[in-house]
């Protein structure tokens, strides 16, 4: 089994890879929150994978909430495995997950990173399509040898160490501070078409009036709604209205 949260898509087509690669099921982490799982009794499971972008060089809002409602059921000897996602570095990430699993009583056995589209819009200009194709090329390569060390049960993989630790612990506090959601508005290009409230992972959207409205101040800033509006009618402030958009299909 392969667990993955996605705002964009990348990390979706990472799992996705991996799960062909390795025989493996898929589950999105946002819609079992949304299911309102509790429990994940997977003791028929030799493996399970974890899948997901690092955010400020830590975790995304949705994961440690998926870590922090659900408990596992898993056999003694499962390989639990991690691949997190980045435009540049998955630095942190990968500690603080290893922490997070070890407070369940799991450990980890073997973490990767892999460089995929830039999608981080509210903050600068995300990959292009020139570039998102370039880097998507040495992805492939990268997820290829990821699944091949997965099917061997390797251990041990990537560690960002020390750095990596202390990056994490700052980074999550400025997450925290900056994952603010007052910026957001559809402007007149808006068609009322639902999609960004339906694909919301924190369900934060409500299209009011055939528009949507964000209803609570702070979210994941996963982008999923400003990078996938069909009309490229969500802003973030005035500085995205110039900015591109990227997503995975
Ligand atoms: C809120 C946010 C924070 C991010 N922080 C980092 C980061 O600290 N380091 C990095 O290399 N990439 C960072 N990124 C880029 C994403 O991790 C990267 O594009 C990822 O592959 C997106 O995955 P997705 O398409 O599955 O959502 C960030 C993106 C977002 C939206
Ligand atoms: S996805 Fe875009 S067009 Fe559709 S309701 Fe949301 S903002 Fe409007
Ligand atoms: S409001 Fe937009 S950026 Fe925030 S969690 Fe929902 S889809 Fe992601």
């Amino acid at each position: 089994m392969i667990l993955y949260f996605s705002g964009t898509g990348n990390s979706r087509y990472a799992a996705e890879t991996l799960a062909r690669l390795l025989d493996e099921k898929t589950e999105d982490m946002s819609i079992l929150l949304r299911e309102n799982c509790r429990e994940l009794e997977l003791t028929n499971e030799k493996r399970l994978g974890f899948v997901f972008p690092v955010y400020y060089s830590g975790l995304p809002t949705v994961v440690s909430r998926f870590l922090d409602t659900v408990k596992f059921i898993l056999p003694s000897d499962v390989y639990v495995f991690c691949v997190i996602t980045c435009g540049g570095s998955a630095a942190g990430a990968d500690a603080l997950f290893r922490k997070r699993m070890a407070e369940k009583k799991s450990s980890v056995a073997f973490t990767a990173s892999v460089k995929m589209p830039d999608n981080y819009v509210l903050l600068y200009n995300p990959a292009t399509q020139e570039e998102a194709e370039k880097t998507m090329q040495e992805a492939d390569k990268t997820l290829a040898s990821i699944g091949e060390q997965l099917r061997q049960q390797q251990t041990g993989g990537y560690d960002s160490g020390f750095g990596g630790k202390l990056a994490g612990g700052v980074m999550q506090t400025m997450y925290s501070l900056l994952r603010n959601t007052k910026k957001f508005f559809a402007d007149d290009n808006c068609t009322g078409c639902g999609e960004c409230e339906t694909l919301c992972p924190e369900s934060v959207i409500r299209l009011i009036d055939g528009k949507p409205s964000w209803t609570q101040k702070k979210c994941a800033h996963c982008t999923a709604c400003i990078n996938r509006c069909p009309t490229r009618a969500i802003q973030y402030g005035k500085a995205t209205e110039k900015r591109g958009r990227y997503k995975k299909d």
